[in-house]
């Protein structure tokens, strides 16, 4: 048998139509255009690469969109008064610090700077901890577009056991919140477990978020059981192209699986229409208007 592909370019692509559709609602009847702010400090080959990708379907989207590039040696108060200036600013109601920064920032301080209601990252504490306490907040895109992608698959995860491979703030604490949220067994594990093929081989549904390529294998996973590969990790081909390859062997997993999604192609194109989607809540919530239909 060989497994389902999740097509997340296509996911990906309703859900932004379904917001671009909702942003015309707004404007219509609102007269609210959502405004998302970026900024992107150094020259991070990856991160130039997201954030113009961020920028240009933030537009398609019908949203504003505001680019703020700042030099790698920007000193920490100039990035802070930046963000306090975006705060306030009533055009923008959602801000993104694309990540990583530059080891001499201080990245907790950075996101604890940004206004909770315009978290479109859902990193700052307060909307971690309301996600970890089930409660209702703007919540990090990548896990998001990972239960998104799930959902295409399984209307229901309740019951499910679900291993989560790796514990970033990015995305694997906050997906293991999300799936609690959805009634899953979750198990985390990461780089100090002792029996992950174990844990791996009975889960239901497996999130590898490691950022190794291809560490989980074939022979690791459970016959018919979901996998969703978050991993990106870039590796130069022989012809000097650089190859995308997940935390996934694809290949052996397409035979085992059930569902798999591929690299590129499956989690990477739900990261920016999730932020979208916040981008449009976050506008409403600030605007007293009901939670928009995405
Ligand atoms: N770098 C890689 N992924 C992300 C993301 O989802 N948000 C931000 N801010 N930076 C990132």
């Amino acid at each position: 048998m060989v497994a389902r592909i999740i097509d997340g370019k296509v996911i990906a692509a309703k859900l932004r139509a379904r917001v671009a559709d909702e942003v015309t609602r707004v404007q219509r009847e609102d007269q609210l255009t959502p405004g998302l702010a970026m900024i992107l400090v150094g020259n991070d080959p990856a991160s130039e690469v997201y954030v113009r990708s961020k920028h240009k379907q933030t537009r398609a989207a019908g949203m504003a969109s505001f680019e703020h590039v700042l030099p790698a040696d920007v000193a920490q108060c100039e990035l802070l008064m930046l963000i306090a200036g975006l705060n306030r600013d009533p055009l923008v109601h959602g801000i993104l610090v694309q990540l990583p920064l530059p080891k001499s920032l201080d990245t907790e301080k950075v996101i604890a700077a940004i206004d909770p209601a315009k978290d479109v990252d859902g990193l700052h504490p307060h909307n971690a901890g309301r996600l970890a306490g089930g409660l209702p907040a703007l919540s990090p895109c990548t896990p998001l577009g990972c239960i998104i992608l799930t959902k295409s698959v399984h209307a229901s995860l309740e019951g499910m056991d679900a291993i989560v491979i790796g514990r970033s703030n990015l995305v694997g604490r906050p997906l293991v919140q999300m799936l609690l949220n959805e009634n899953a067994t979750v198990t985390i594990t990461h780089s100090r477990s002792c029996n992950l093929p174990q844990l791996c081989a009975s889960a239901d549904l497996v999130y590898a978020a490691v950022g190794k390529q291809e560490m989980v294998r074939g022979d690791g996973i459970k016959k018919g059981s979901t996998v969703i590969d978050v991993g990106i990790n870039r590796l130069p081909g022989a012809d000097g192209e650089i190859r995308l390859v997940g935390d996934v062997a694809y290949h052996e997993a397409l035979n085992v699986a059930g569902a798999i999604t591929p690299v590129p192609g499956g989690v990477g194109q739900m990261t920016v229409a999730c932020l979208l989607v916040n981008t449009l809540r976050a506008a409403c919530t600030i605007h007293g208007l009901s939670a928009p239909k995405v």
